[in-house]
C-alpha cells in the first residue's frame, strides 16, 4: 500500500508561508509517497495555484455537512474541491473539543465529503484519561463505528488516529502503544485496504521507528510540517 505523509498546518499560514510549500515540492519532484499539505482555507487557492505541476497534493481541515446554504463562516466540501483539495481531515480531536463534534456530526461531514469528491481523512484518539482508564480500543472502536458512514473504502477514506495526550506535546505512545491501536484499525476498519496514519509529535528524529510499526501507513503531522526541510526529513523516512 503505498504510503501517506499528510501535513496539518492547522490555524498557521500566511501568504508568506508558501515558500515552505514550494520549497517542500521542489525538494521531493517525485516522492514515492504521496505527500498531502493541508493550510488553512485562506492560503488553500493559492496554494494550489503555487502546486502546480509538483507531486504535491492539497487538503481542507473540516467541511460542512451541507452542500450550500446559509451557514455563516462555513466551507462546503464542493468550496474546498474548487479551491484545489482532494481530500479534507474531518473529525480532528481540536474541532471535536473545541466545536463540539460528534462521531455523528462527522460522519455527516463525511458523507458530503464523498458526495464532493473529497478523499475523508477521519481522525480518531483517546484522551489522556481515557487511555489511563483502560478506555482506549473501546473509545476509538466507538468513534470509528460513529465516524464512518457505510461505504468507506480505500478509495475515499483514510483514518488518522492521533491520541489526543501526543498532540503537540512532544510526547509520543510507546511502539506497543501505537502498533495495538493500529492493528485493532486495520481488523476493524471496513476496508483492509483503508490507509493508517499515526498522528501526535511526529517529528524527523522519532518518524523511522513510527513508520517501522506494522500496520502504520503514513503520518498525520503539525508542527513539523510548517518547515519544509522537518516535513522533508519525515517524507524521507517513509520512502
Ligand atoms: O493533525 C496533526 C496533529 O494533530 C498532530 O499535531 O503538532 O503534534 O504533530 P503535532
Amino acid at each position: 500500500m503505498k504510503k501517506l505523509a499528510a501535513g496539518n498546518w492547522k490555524m498557521n499560514g500566511r501568504t508568506a508561508q508558501l515558500t515552505e510549500a514550494m520549497a517542500l515540492a521542489a525538494a521531493h519532484p517525485s516522492p514515492t509517497v504521496d505527500v498531502l499539505l493541508c493550510p488553512p482555507a485562506t492560503l488553500l487557492a493559492a496554494m494550489a495555484q503555487a502546486m502546480v505541476g509538483t507531486a504535491v497534493a492539497l487538503g481542507g481541515q473540516d467541511c460542512h455537512a451541507a452542500e450550500k446554504g446559509a451557514h455563516t463562516g462555513d466551507i462546503a466540501a464542493a468550496m474546498l474541491v474548487d479551491a484545489g483539495a482532494s481530500h479534507v481531515i474531518l473529525g480532528h480531536s481540536e474541532r471535536r473539543a473545541d466545536h463540539g463534534e460528534s462521531s455523528a456530526d462527522v460522519a455527516a461531514k463525511v458523507r458530503a465529503a464523498w458526495a464532493a469528491g473529497l478523499t475523508a481523512i477521519v481522525c480518531l484518539g483517546e484522551t489522556e484519561a481515557q487511555r489511563d482508564a483502560g478506555e482506549t480500543l473501546a473509545v476509538i472502536g466507538a468513534q470509528l463505528a460513529g465516524s464512518l458512514p457505510e461505504g468507506a473504502s480505500a478509495e475515499n477514506t483514510v483514518i488518522a488516529y492521533e491520541p489526543v495526550w501526543a498532540i503537540g506535546t512532544g510526547r509520543t505512545p510507546t511502539p506497543e502503544q501505537i502498533a495495538e491501536v493500529h492493528a485493532f484499525l486495520r481488523q476493524n476498519a471496513p476496508d483492509a485496504g483503508i490507509r493508517l496514519l499515526y498522528g501526535g509529535s511526529v517529528n524527523p528524529g522519532n518518524a523511522a521507528a513510527i513508520f517501522a510499526l506494522p500496520n502504520v501507513d503514513g503520518a498525520l503531522v503539525g508542527g513539523a510540517s510548517l518547515k519544509a526541510a522537518d516535513f522533508g526529513q519525515i517524507i524521507t523516512a517513509l520512502e
